[in-house]
């Protein structure tokens, strides 16, 4: 049985899809969840729900990438939990394009918003969990991270660098106890996959040993996991959710 009773964390990009169902599947285990979004009224409608379950909740709007705003927020942050035990790194985009046409902007904003983010957040998140002597980090990369696609370079390169940025965390922080990994979701159905076409769909699946996509709640399911205490031991790990997709 997983409890995170007490456990004050933060997860970005929480407002929906994959970011909701971790925030709210900490929250079913007992933690206390602060939400971030750039999309404010969806982090409060999650940060709603979390208090639903009895947990103490607050939605923070934040642009992750924003330096200024990601120091404001874990202020806030701390100020209204105190501490910090769990952080997960979750905003993301995308803005596919083959390289022969992918725009300066494109590469910019993707790496802005899914690496330079986890970047700021753990530089700030470091310190408390320092002093505390204990937190779990989990970073959400891809398996396209580890394996490319195709129109998605400056994803690919944004969710690799998520893994080395979690292997080195790991390695810097492991002897204050503090856990760094990493979860790389396979395709999951949420408004990122939305966007694809039912044939894309159709041969995404084809290509996946399961033969379907996956939920957000898979995902969830492993974040729990590494935000327990049943992965102490565990740390620098990319683990993938992704129905036998890379392996
Ligand atoms: N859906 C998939 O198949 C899939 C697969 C692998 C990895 N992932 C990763 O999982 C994470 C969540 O993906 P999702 O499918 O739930 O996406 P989503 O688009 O449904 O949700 C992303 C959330 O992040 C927020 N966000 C975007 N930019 C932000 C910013 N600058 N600051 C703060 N918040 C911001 C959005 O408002 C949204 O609430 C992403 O990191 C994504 O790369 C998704």
């Amino acid at each position: 049985m997983i409890d995170l009773a007490g456990k004050a964390s933060l997860v970005t990009g929480g407002g929906r899809g994959i970011g909701r169902e971790i925030a709210l599947k900490l929250a079913e285990a007992g933690a206390d969840v602060a939400i971030c979004d750039i999309e404010p009224e969806s982090a409060q409608q999650t940060a709603a729900d979390i208090e639903k379950h009895g947990r103490k909740s607050l939605a923070l709007k934040a642009d992750v990438s924003n330096a200024g705003d990601v120091s404001t927020m874990f202020s806030s942050f701390l100020d209204a939990f105190g501490k910090m035990d769990v952080l997960v790194n979750n905003a993301g985009i995308t803005r596919d394009g083959l390289i022969m046409r992918m725009k300066d902007a494109d590469w910019d904003s993707v790496l802005a918003i899914n690496l330079k983010s986890a970047f700021l957040c753990c530089r700030e998140a470091a310190r408390p969990m320092m002093k505390a002597r204990g937190g779990k980090i989990i970073n959400i990369a891809s398996v396209v991270g580890l394996m490319g696609n195709a129109g998605q370079a400056n994803y690919a390169a944004s969710k690799a660098g998520l893994i080395g940025l979690t292997k080195t965390l790991a390695r810097e922080l492991a002897t204050r106890a503090i856990n760094v990994n990493a979860v790389a979701p396979g395709f999951i159905q949420t408004a990122m996959t939305d966007k694809l076409s039912p044939q894309a769909k159709e041969s995404l699946s084809a290509r996946i040993p399961m033969q379907k996509l996956g939920l957000p709640d898979d995902v969830a399911n492993a974040v729990l996991f590494l935000a327990s205490s049943l992965s102490d031991y565990v740390t620098g790990q990319v683990l993938a959710v992704d129905g036998g997709l890379v392996m």
